[in-house]
């Protein structure tokens, strides 16, 4: 029983042995990533020392180097999109293959509207300008847009990636970020861009405010207007009197010294930069030489008094 087995075993290995390789090879880098023009060295192990048959199988040129079991070699500027070196060791074993992944991958770009601004639509684009994996338009990528670490939009499957929005002044100077992924052989590759965003607003969300808005002669009328936009707006006014009048505060501020009459009327602040204009208005009303009427008021009581009074005296007296 046992010598039948025995038997057997013998037979299945006498079948078996013939097949049995007994070296291996191996081709280390597995599956290298090589930029399109780069260079790579490979190295192809036997597990037997005593593998002299070791050789490549070369359709371009490369420097080998040899020693007892494993024989490198040495590519530089690689332009062959489906290079696929091949290693042959001493036995009836199938040559082993090592495909290159040979890539082309340029940093993304990041294309911003030459103008944005605030309030209105635009587009940012990211997109590869160059892209290929052994010939190939790769599907394995993936690029994403963000901001201030929020993505705004990504794309898999697709070297270009966009985002729609409606542009506000805060997002002036933002970064906009772009990061593409890119499987190559083993590796994930990655490119980043990035760009500032630079956001113009027209002049807007104007006010004017006036020390008084009522004045009497001789008296100091300050007029300030206050507006947003960027850049930031100039000012200029419509004044009634351009008499004593003082500019400040890069004309946001007028300062009328000692009023007159003439300053009555309404004053206008224009805000204005190349992407529009606002404008607010104040009126500001003259009271007249109040201290001169409520004199002659006074005079007027005492005078009626002291006539009053005198007649009354006159008349007692007669
Ligand atoms: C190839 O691999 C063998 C075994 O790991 C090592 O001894 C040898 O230095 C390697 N050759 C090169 C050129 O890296
Ligand atoms: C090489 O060595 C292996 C064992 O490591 C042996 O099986 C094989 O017969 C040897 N080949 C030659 C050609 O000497
Ligand atoms: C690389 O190869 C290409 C074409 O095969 C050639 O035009 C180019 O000059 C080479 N570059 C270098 C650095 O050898
Ligand atoms: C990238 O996007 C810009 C802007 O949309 C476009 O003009 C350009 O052709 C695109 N380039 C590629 C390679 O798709
Ligand atoms: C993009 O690809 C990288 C690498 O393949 C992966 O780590 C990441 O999760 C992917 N991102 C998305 C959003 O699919
Ligand atoms: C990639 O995206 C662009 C714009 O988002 C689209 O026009 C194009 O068809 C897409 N390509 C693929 C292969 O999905
Ligand atoms: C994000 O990208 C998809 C596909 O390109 C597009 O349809 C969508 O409008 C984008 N979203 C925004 C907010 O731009
Ligand atoms: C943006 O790009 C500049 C140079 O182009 C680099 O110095 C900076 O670190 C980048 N910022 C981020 C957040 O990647
Ligand atoms: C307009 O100005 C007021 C006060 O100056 C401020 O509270 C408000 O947020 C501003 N609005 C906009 C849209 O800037
Ligand atoms: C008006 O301003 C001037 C100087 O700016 C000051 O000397 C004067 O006292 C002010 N007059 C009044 C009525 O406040
Ligand atoms: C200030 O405003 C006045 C009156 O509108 C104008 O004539 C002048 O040019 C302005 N100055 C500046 C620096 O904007
Ligand atoms: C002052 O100006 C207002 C308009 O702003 C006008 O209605 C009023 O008649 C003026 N008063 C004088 C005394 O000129």
């Amino acid at each position: 029983m046992i010598f039948a087995l025995q038997q057997k075993v013998a037979v299945l290995l006498c079948f078996w042995l013939p097949t049995v390789y007994p070296c291996d090879q191996t081709i280390y880098p597995v599956d290298p990533a090589v930029p399109f023009g780069g260079s790579v060295t490979l190295n192809c192990t036997s597990s037997c020392a005593n593998d002299t048959e070791l050789n490549w199988e070369l359709s371009v040129r490369g420097d080998t180097q040899k020693g007892p079991g494993w024989i490198s070699v040495s590519f530089v500027n690689i332009t062959l999109w489906d290079f696929q070196p091949v290693c042959f060791g001493d036995s009836a074993k199938a040559p082993t293959k090592m495909p290159i992944y040979l890539y082309q991958f340029s940093s993304p770009d990041i294309h911003l509207a030459s103008e944005i601004i605030a309030g209105h639509w635009h587009t940012v684009v990211c997109n590869i300008s160059s892209l290929k994996v052994r010939g190939q338009i790769p599907t394995n990528i993936n690029i994403s847009l963000s901001s201030g670490g929020r993505i705004l939009n990504s794309s898999q499957g697709n070297s270009s990636v966009e985002y729609t929005s409606v542009a506000k002044l805060e997002q002036d100077g933002a970064e906009i970020l772009c990061v593409a992924h890119l499987k190559v052989g083993r590796e994930v590759l990655e490119k980043t861009a990035n760009s500032t965003l630079k956001v113009a607003a027209q002049p807007h969300n104007i006010s004017i405010i006036s020390s008084v808005t009522a004045y009497k002669a001789g008296s100091n009328i300050t007029v300030t207007c206050r507006a947003e936009g960027n850049p930031f707006p100039k000012f200029t006014w419509d004044l009634p009197s351009p008499v004593n009048v003082e500019y400040s505060n890069r004309n946001r501020t007028v300062t009328i010294h000692s009023a007159q009459s003439s300053h009555n009327g309404t004053y206008q602040c224009h805000a204005q930069n190349p992407y529009g204009s606002d404008l607010a208005h104040i009126d500001i009303l003259y009271e007249g030489k109040s201290r001169n009427w409520v004199t002659a008021v006074v005079v007027v009581v005492v005078v009626s008094l002291l006539v009053t009074v005198f007649i009354i005296y006159y008349r007692c007296r007669k």
